[in-house]
């Protein structure tokens, strides 16, 4: 990125000089201008933070605002910031002004009322900073009378600042009210809004931190299977033996790898988290399910990072009807494939070979890790210990060590799982470059 292209290096002078500001997205058609508008607040000086509805990120790359920015784009409610905090929270408190462009009318509909199910108007419900709305959808739509109201709540009882939608074809072919606002009257409304204000958080410690390098796209190209969540087996068509698992770590990495680039096979087996939209997922409720799913998606993969949690035994037998609780049960129960292993074994007869990633859930110590990695025939095992305080299953941060095969061993601190996932994603990007560096020398 050059620094004209950048928003990082934000001229000193500017009418938003040393100002903090968030831009809150939301899903209308609209929001590729968002992009355009980063670049036109941050060009007056202004640090600028982004915060995307769910339904937003359909349509702007989170990537793309977050390079341009250089922070971390605020899209999960219930996400930690890399250090730790919770990200509206922070931004609500540090903002000198948020602008929320577009807004959709189900946005105002949910900031009139209150319901902060998305960052934005989360972030605007704990925030005493000014609010900038431009709103932008179809014509009929701006002039219901329920968004009229909306609007009108926003206005005179909350204060907001409205930047009225312009006249002109909308997304519908249609010719109408509804336009988003021209940019510059968004920022010229903006620097309105701030007037002569002190600045909210002076102290950068205070503000969201910035991403040092924002993520280039280094797994673009790269196709990784990532397994997530806990499979089960049957024991009759209602019941299951399972292990615990959340599927945290496994989205995670996927997520990650999606925003480096990457196309990932998410292998999902039962999780309380839902996949990242843009992963291709394919469902494994037991292990047999997940073993047939991981070793069809291999060949052209280019790596697997396994942090499902595998159940290692399943009953010989699954009762076809359900069991009568008085009859009692005793199960007889079988070990399952070793998934791992047998993605290794077919993973050395694949050129390129893909980089091959286990997971070590252990309680106490990690001793048994290096011997584990060679058993299973892995380039890295993520050790972690799940009876520590904030590694355990369900946990949103977790403590890890990443072994390798040369006997070295990284150990991380308590970290945030999506930071977890950023550093094993560096292990893997760096084991496919020297994999592929090793190729081209070979085939000289
Ligand atoms: N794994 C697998 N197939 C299994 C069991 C585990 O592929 N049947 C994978 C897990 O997804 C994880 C890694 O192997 O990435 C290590 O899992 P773990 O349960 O720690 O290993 P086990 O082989 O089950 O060893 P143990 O039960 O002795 O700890």
């Amino acid at each position: 990125m050059t620094p004209s292209e950048g928003g990082g290096n934000s001229p000193a002078g500017g009418r938003l000089a040393g100002r903090l500001v968030a831009l809150g997205i939301t899903g209308s058609i609209a929001a590729y201008k968002s992009v355009e508008l980063l670049r036109l607040l941050t060009g007056e000086g202004a640090e600028v933070v982004a915060l995307l509805s769910p339904s937003a990120t359909r349509f702007v790359a989170p990537l793309t605002l977050a390079a341009l920015s250089r922070h971390a784009v605020e899209s999960e409610i219930l996400d930690l910031m890399p250090d730790g905090r919770i990200g509206h929270i922070v931004v609500a408190d540090a903002a000198d002004a948020i602008v929320v462009a577009p807004a959709t009318a189900h946005w105002l509909g949910a900031m009139a009322h209150g319901l902060a199910s998305d960052v934005v108007t989360a972030t605007c419900l704990a925030s005493t900073a000014p609010v900038v709305v431009a709103p932008a959808m179809d014509g009929d739509m701006y002039a219901h009378p329920a968004t009229q109201a909306n609007v009108r709540l926003v206005r005179d009882e909350f204060g907001y600042v409205i930047v009225e939608p312009e006249s002109g074809p909308l997304a519908s072919g249609a010719v109408g009210v509804g336009r988003l606002a021209d940019l510059s009257r968004i920022v010229d409304a903006v620097v309105a809004a701030i007037g002569d204000r002190p600045v909210r958080a002076p102290d950068p410690a205070a503000r969201p931190p910035h991403v040092e390098g924002a993520r280039e796209a280094d797994l673009a190209g790269r196709r990784i299977v990532v397994t997530a969540g806990g499979t089960q087996e049957p024991i009759d068509p209602v019941r299951f033996i399972g292990n615990r698992s959340s599927g945290r770590m496994g989205v995670a990495v996927a997520r990650a790898a999606l925003d480096r680039g990457a196309a990932v096979t998410l292998v999902a087996a039962s999780m309380t988290v839902p996949p990242p939209g843009d992963a291709t997922v394919v469902q494994a409720e037991s292990t047999a399910d997940m073993r047939a799913a991981v070793l069809d998606a291999l060949p052209g993969s280019d790596a697997l990072v396994m942090a499902a949690a595998v159940a290692d035994f399943r009953p010989r037998r699954a009762a076809d009807r359900k069991l009568a609780r008085e009859e009692g049960l005793t199960l007889e129960l079988e070990p399952t494939e070793d998934i791992l292993a047998e993605a290794a074994a077919l993973a050395a007869g694949l050129h390129p070979r893909p980089v091959l990633v286990g997971f070590a859930a252990e309680t106490g110590s990690l001793e048994r890790a290096p011997d584990k990695l060679r058993r299973k025939g892995v380039d890295l095992l993520v050790g972690n210990d799940v009876a520590e305080a904030g590694s355990g299953f369900g946990s949103d941060t977790n403590r890890v060590t990443i072994f390798a095969r040369d006997g070295a061993a990284e150990e991380l601190p308590l970290l945030p799982k999506h930071v977890v996932a950023d550093r094993l994603l560096d292990r893997i990007a760096a084991a496919l470059d020297e994999r592929d560096a090793a190729a081209q020398t070979s085939s000289r």
